[in-house]
């Protein structure tokens, strides 16, 4: 199994527009059936990870779409409990233990935000980066990966209207 950061990305590398808009990525048809598409990442995941702004944005515009994978939410905030999430504000090393665990034979997927997933980058637990690069620039909003990390490029592909981008961390 691997710790995959799995995002839609502007080409200027936002994963979010300044107010945490995805108008421009949620718009698109992005599940083209391509080998990196999420029709295709979506079965290899076990648990995921995400921030309080990601959890946030599903709770307000996408309540019954979250697949109830076992998801963790990193957080300060009081959110309503909800079915198959644990709220966090734990050790990302302590709580990647448990992902881990939970994952079996599957993959754990980071879904965001960036700064997150440069504290799983940089407890050394960050292990694939898949973007998928949405055909527009965003100017300013929420960064992809806010830290110097060097990857490797193991795979391009086009789904639809976006070019994705499998890369392996090199440590
Ligand atoms: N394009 C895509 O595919 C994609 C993917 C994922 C996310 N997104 C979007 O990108 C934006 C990301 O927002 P964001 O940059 O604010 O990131 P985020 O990771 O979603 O949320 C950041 C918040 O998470 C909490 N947090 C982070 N690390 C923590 C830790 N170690 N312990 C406890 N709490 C922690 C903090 O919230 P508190 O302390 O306030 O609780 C922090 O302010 C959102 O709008 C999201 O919807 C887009």
């Amino acid at each position: 199994m691997a710790t995959i950061y799995y995002t839609g990305c502007s080409l200027d590398g936002f994963i979010a527009t300044p107010d945490h808009s995805l108008d421009w990525l949620m718009s698109r048809d992005i599940d083209g059936g391509a080998d990196m598409g999420f029709d295709t990442f979506a079965p290899r995941v076990g648990a995921c990870a995400m921030g309080a702004s990601t959890w946030q944005w599903l709770l307000d515009h996408d309540p019954e779409g979250w697949t109830p994978k076992p998801t963790w939410v990193f957080t300060h905030r009081d959110f309503a409990e909800s079915d198959q999430v644990r709220f966090t504000s734990a050790d990302v090393a302590q709580v990647h233990a448990e992902l881990v665990r939970e994952a079996g034979d599957k993959d754990v997927w980071l879904v965001g935000g960036g700064d997150l997933v440069g504290q799983f980058h940089d407890a050394g637990l960050l292990d694939e980066v898949w973007v998928q690069y949405a055909p527009v620039t965003l100017g300013a909003g929420a960064p992809v990966l806010p830290r110097h990390v060097e990857l490797s490029l193991d795979e391009v592909t086009r789904n639809r209207d976006f070019m994705c981008g499998r890369y392996t961390v090199v440590r």
